[in-house]
């Protein structure tokens, strides 16, 4: 059974799906131990690891470099890239990027929003894609939920239904009503991936830095944190500045 057949299986037994984001080969490793089923090389990290003000800049090269460190450290997992703004337009275009992320090791990529032509094309020639729909931060306006009104919410429900029909192996729905995630998860056969999306999701989808607490910039409500990395850093570091300060290190042993 390949990495896509299994989580069809887990999908159709109602097994919870669990993505995070990693941006690097330690990360990878770590998640891939802990058995997380989907593995994002996010372009958030361009938020959370490059300091941008958000995900509108970053290269591809740069997203390719760091899907190569994720994917050394994976086995397991289904790698995916996410294509950053600007790369997949038009079709053909679309393709020969993917390639560069199949290339770097990725299993598969995502693309926000329903772009028909560009997921007709790759989904032709092979290539598994994760759509994303809802709040899409590459072109969005504001942060804001989407699917609120009656209009943006049919619209979102019937992209959801064609992305599904059209091939997509899954589906990121990020920030949109719980009522809403839940009706296209009821009505799509592929899993969706929630984030600030409710609990009817057929999996769920954090950032690394905000699960971990390593990002502080802000904190969205959706978001739990799960450890406080940041402190634990802080302090380990402030802990070793004092014991070169005070000629504590290297002592003996570490010499
Ligand atoms: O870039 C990213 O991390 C994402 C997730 C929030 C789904 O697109």
């Amino acid at each position: 059974m390949n990495k896509f057949e299994g989580l069809r299986k887990k999908f159709e037994e109602k097994e919870k799906l669990v993505m995070l984001t990693a941006y690097d080969v330690v990360m990878g490793r770590i998640l891939d131990e802990a058995g997380i089923d989907l593995v994002l090389v996010g372009d958030s990290m361009a938020m959370v690891v490059l300091g941008d003000k958000n995900t509108k800049e970053i290269s591809l090269d740069e997203m390719i470099n760091h899907t190569r460190a994720v994917s050394r450290g994976v086995e397991k997992a289904i790698v995916i890239g996410d294509m950053p703004i600007g790369t997949y337009d038009e079709p053909e275009q679309a393709l020969e990027n993917t390639r560069k992320f199949l290339d770097a090791g990725a299993d598969a990529i995502k693309i926000e929003g329903n772009k028909r032509e560009v997921l007709k094309k790759l989904i032709e020639n092979g290539i598994q894609v994760q759509a994303h729909l809802g709040l899409l931060p590459q072109t969005a306006k504001e942060m804001k939920v989407q699917g609120r009104t009656e209009e943006q919410a049919k619209e979102i429900l019937r992209d959801a239904k064609e992305v599904a029909e059209q091939g997509c192996f899954s589906l990121v729905l990020e920030g949109v009503p719980q009522k809403l995630a839940k009706r296209i998860t009821k009505e799509i056969d592929i899993p969706t991936i929630g984030i600030g999306a409710g609990i009817h999701c057929s999996g769920q989808v954090l950032v690394i830095n905000d699960l971990l607490g390593l990002f502080d910039d802000f904190k969205q409500k959706f978001v739990k944190r799960y450890a406080d990395v940041r402190k634990t850093i802080f302090d380990a570091v402030v802990e070793f500045k004092k014991d070169v300060k005070n000629g504590k290190f290297p002592d003996e042993t570490h010499s």
